[in-house]
């Protein structure tokens, strides 16, 4: 698949790495005539082209959305319609209070709605933004095949998102409309509280595991 990843922090760096020895990667930045040094560097590693974002994105049949929450306002609007395109939403709508980081909107609306209300033409789906970069990019360790649950409102761009996760070695699981995006980006938010503030780690996933009926 042509995939355009739209940020190239930790977690569009691990997809990149994960991803590009079976797909072709084009990374999205701010200044495609000076990328930074890390996003140089990932190139280099992956064999990714580097673009300016909108570029990236028009060029790609899958966009995935690695980029903080409040880059999202002013980056949506400047990608263009992408019509008829997979945007794979990893973001979650995260701000610091003073008990630490929380979600800055959820219960009635989701980050991922917003993004479907930016992009209005393009096949939004939630997934990627239940665990850590980390996992994202190294999970055969695990005991488990962990698991990523999928919410939105096409189901072919559920399937499309489903194959990558597969190819990352995640097990996706259908949670349903994208308004369902509201249970998954406080399920973000449990990984976190546990990983970082409860000092569990960043190396652990949640798992989805089936048996017999007893
Ligand atoms: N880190 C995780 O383990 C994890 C896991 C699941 C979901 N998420 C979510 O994934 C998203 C990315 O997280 P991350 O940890 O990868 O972040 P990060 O390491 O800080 O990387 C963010 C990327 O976005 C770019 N960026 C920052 N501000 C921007 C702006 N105003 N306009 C355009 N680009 C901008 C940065 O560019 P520069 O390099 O030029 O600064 C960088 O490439 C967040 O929404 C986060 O909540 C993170």
């Amino acid at each position: 698949m042509q995939i355009a990843i739209l940020g190239t922090g930790n977690v569009g760096g691990a997809l990149a790495r994960a991803l590009a020895p079976r797909h072709a990667i084009t990374l999205g930045t701010r200044d495609a005539a000076q990328p930074s040094d890390r996003t140089t560097a990932l190139a280099a590693h992956t064999g990714a082209q580097i673009a300016a974002m909108p570029d990236a994105a028009q060029a790609a049949e899958v966009i995935l959305l690695a980029l903080p929450w409040h880059a999202l306002t002013s980056t949506l609007p400047s990608l263009g319609p992408l019509a008829g395109k997979v945007v794979i939403d990893g973001t979650n709508p995260l701000t610091p209070t003073p008990h630490g980081l929380d979600l800055a909107l959820g219960h009635t609306t989701s980050g991922a709605e917003y993004v479907q209300r930016q992009l209005p033409a393009a096949h939004v789906v939630k997934t990627l933004n239940q665990v850590g970069a980390e996992v994202m990019e190294h999970n055969a360790h695990l005991p488990h095949r962990p698991v990523q649950f999928i919410a939105g409102d096409s189901a072919q761009a559920k399937e499309t998102a489903a194959t990558l996760l597969r190819d990352l070695g995640f097990d996706p699981l259908d949670a349903g409309p994208l308004h369902r995006a509201r249970l998954l980006e406080p399920f973000a938010l449990l990984w976190i509280n546990q990983a970082i503030l409860r000092g569990k780690g960043r190396t652990w996933a949640f798992a989805a595991i089936d048996g017999p009926a007893p």
